[in-house]
């Protein structure tokens, strides 16, 4: 329900207004917006027509009813939906700060990188109690903020979700995070779709960026194909009880992980994935 140039109308009833184009993705434009019936900054994404569906439309219900926010203070995920037969796209709290992956770039400290890798684990969690898979964990979809020595993490970016109860997702996930089964269906089309197991393995690797500073097929990957291989061959390639790891892979090297993170990087990439643990074993040494 366009009102009027770049005011939107939500489902609910609320009024948004949208500020210029922030981000233009593979499935919607994202814009800054302010909830003018709150007073809430927010961020509205608007769907490409391609995928101004039914389907969509009752995946963000679906997201909406969810009440994520509610569940976890480190989610972001839709609060209202905006659909009027001719836009399609919905509204989210505006989480502060960068993009983790920027500041990894820029240098955070250790603790820092175990504050925010908790934090996401909890995350993880409170998806995995719902049967939701978030479909596209990188370091890029969670923004962090600094408030002294403390890192405040939100996930953002819910689109690719999937859910029993839920249309699935267009995508199946980011290449440098897809599980192996999901790389195997991915190179011989058939069809597959992300979830809370394949989600196990994508956080498994966005962990191991965020604390040792490299990707985990790094050093393995001088081609595309080697890393599809490193990818899909079910170990942790990193790990100091292998030999010949000490390749030109950058980062920290894995000697430096205490216990839990060591069983939870030698536990995360199998390609039985029923063997990957729960995120949330790290915070119970599990
Ligand atoms: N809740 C939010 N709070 C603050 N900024 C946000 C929020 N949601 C999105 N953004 C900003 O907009 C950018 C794009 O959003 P998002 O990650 O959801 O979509 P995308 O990855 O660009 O695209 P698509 O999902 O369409 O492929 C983010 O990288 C971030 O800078
Ligand atoms: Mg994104």
């Amino acid at each position: 329900m366009i009102i009027k140039e770049h005011t939107v109308k939500t489902k609910s009833r609320h009024k948004i207004r949208l500020g210029e184009p922030l981000a233009i993705g593979g499935q919607a434009t994202a814009y800054p917006a302010t909830d003018l019936s709150t007073g809430t900054f927010g961020i509205v994404k608007l769907f490409h027509d391609q995928f101004v569906t039914s389907a969509t439309e009752q995946r963000i219900d679906y997201l909406v009813s969810e009440r994520l926010n509610d569940a976890c203070k480190c989610i972001v995920s839709p609060d209202h939906i905006i659909s009027d037969g001719k836009i399609m796209g919905h509204f989210c709290r505006r989480a502060k700060g960068a993009s983790l992956d920027e500041l990894l770039q820029k240098g955070l400290p250790l603790t820092q990188r175990i504050q925010a890798s908790i934090a996401l684990t909890h995350v993880a969690n409170e998806f995995e109690n719902r049967d939701i898979a978030h479909g596209d964990y990188r370091a890029d979809n969670v923004l962090a903020h600094k408030t002294g020595s403390v890192i405040e993490v939100h996930i953002i970016d819910m689109d690719n979700f999937a859910a029993p109860s839920a249309p699935p997702p267009d995508c199946i996930g980011d290449l440098l995070y897809l599980a192996p089964e999901l790389r195997i269906s991915m190179n011989t089309g058939s069809p597959i779709l992300p979830d809370i197991l394949s989600d196990r393995f994508a956080m498994g690797a966005m962990l191991h960026e965020i604390i040792l500073l490299k990707h985990p097929a790094s050093g393995h990957d001088d081609t595309p194909e080697r890393f599809d291989e490193t990818m899909s061959a079910g170990v942790w390639v990193h790990d100091p009880v292998r030999a010949n790891t000490h390749t030109m892979a950058g980062g920290a090297p894995a000697e430096i992980l205490n216990s839990p993170y060591m069983k939870l990087f030698r536990r995360s990439f199998p390609l039985d994935k029923i063997e990957r643990p729960p995120a949330d074993a790290l915070n119970k040494g599990r």
